[in-house]
């Protein structure tokens, strides 16, 4: 489950945002939409802990996983240096997958960097022959990546930008209630929790049940500091649940927003 991988490309697709292709043969073979993989971002033991990172592709005949990313420390400040040819230290894949229908329509909702998973998930379910509609919200027009890779693979995409400077100016959640959802078809959204808080509530109107991918700040990435700890609806009560073994997929209506 630890992998020394071999970094095979590292392409800049925004201003701080990155895509990182590793040469990891087993975890290519295994992954599955919404599992993740804990990273060592640097060649030293500073930062200590990995960073948790969403499968955002496979590629299992070249044997490469993909991973999309933000820069917004210094593990990931870090691992935007890090240099092609040279190996990256990684574990996984961890965690509990999205649940993928066996056939009819799929709704994705991502919110910024959420579309690493459902990047993932769009492709396995382009593969089995779902009709996928991705809303898809960002801050600007340029943090929109992937979009023409999206359309390519076949999948209807609606937009949504805070600045307007593509599609539709406003949340992916205000977007979504504008253009309604196909009866019936499954949601899948990840993405910052306001937006994940957001959606819950308009699915929960719409009397729609949805998986969600959530990030909480994670110690060990397998079940055993319990730093991960989310609350989650069981029955009359509440629990915690771990993001990184329990999760990090959880249904919507379980999870308890504070
Ligand atoms: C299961 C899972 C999958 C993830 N997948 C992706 C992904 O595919 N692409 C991606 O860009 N990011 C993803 N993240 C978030 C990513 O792990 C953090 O951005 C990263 O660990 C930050 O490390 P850093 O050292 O650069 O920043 P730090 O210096 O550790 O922190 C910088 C800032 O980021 C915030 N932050 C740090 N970790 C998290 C976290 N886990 N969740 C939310 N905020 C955090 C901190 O509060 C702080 O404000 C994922 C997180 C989880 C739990
Ligand atoms: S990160 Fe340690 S228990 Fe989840």
């Amino acid at each position: 489950m630890i992998h020394e991988a071999e970094i095979l490309s590292q392409r800049r697709l925004a201003p701080d945002i990155y895509r990182l292709e590793l040469f990891a043969p087993r975890v290519a073979e295994q992954a599955q939409p919404g599992q993740f993989l804990m990273v060592r971002t640097s060649i030293s033991l500073d930062p200590f802990l990995r960073r948790p990172l969403s499968v955002n592709a496979v590629d299992r005949r070249r044997g490469a996983v993909v991973l999309l990313y933000r820069v917004v420390g210094r593990g990931t400040r870090l691992l935007a240096e890090r240099k092609l040819g040279k190996r990256l230290n990684v574990v996984g894949p961890l965690g509990r997958s999205f649940t993928v229908p066996l056939s009819g329509p799929v709704v994705l909702v991502a919110g910024g960097l959420g579309i690493a998973p459902l990047f993932f998930l769009a492709e396995v379910c382009r593969q089995r022959g779902n009709e996928v509609i991705l809303f898809y919200g960002a801050r600007s027009q340029e943090e929109l990546v992937l979009r023409r890779e999206l359309e390519d693979m076949g999948v209807k995409v609606f937009l949504a930008t805070d600045d307007g400077s593509l599609g539709e100016r406003g949340t992916v959640v205000e977007l979504l209630k504008k253009k309604g959802l196909p009866p019936a078809a499954p949601v899948y959204a990840a993405g910052p929790p306001p937006m994940l808080k957001a959606l819950a509530g308009t699915l929960k109107d719409m009397g729609r049940e949805a998986e969600f991918s959530l990030e909480e700040r994670m110690g060990c990435g397998v079940g055993a500091c319990r730093g991960c700890a989310v609350k989650v609806r069981e029955g009359e009560n509440f629990v915690y649940r771990r993001v990184c073994t329990d999760g990090p997929v959880f249904k919507a209506g379980e999870v308890v927003w504070e």
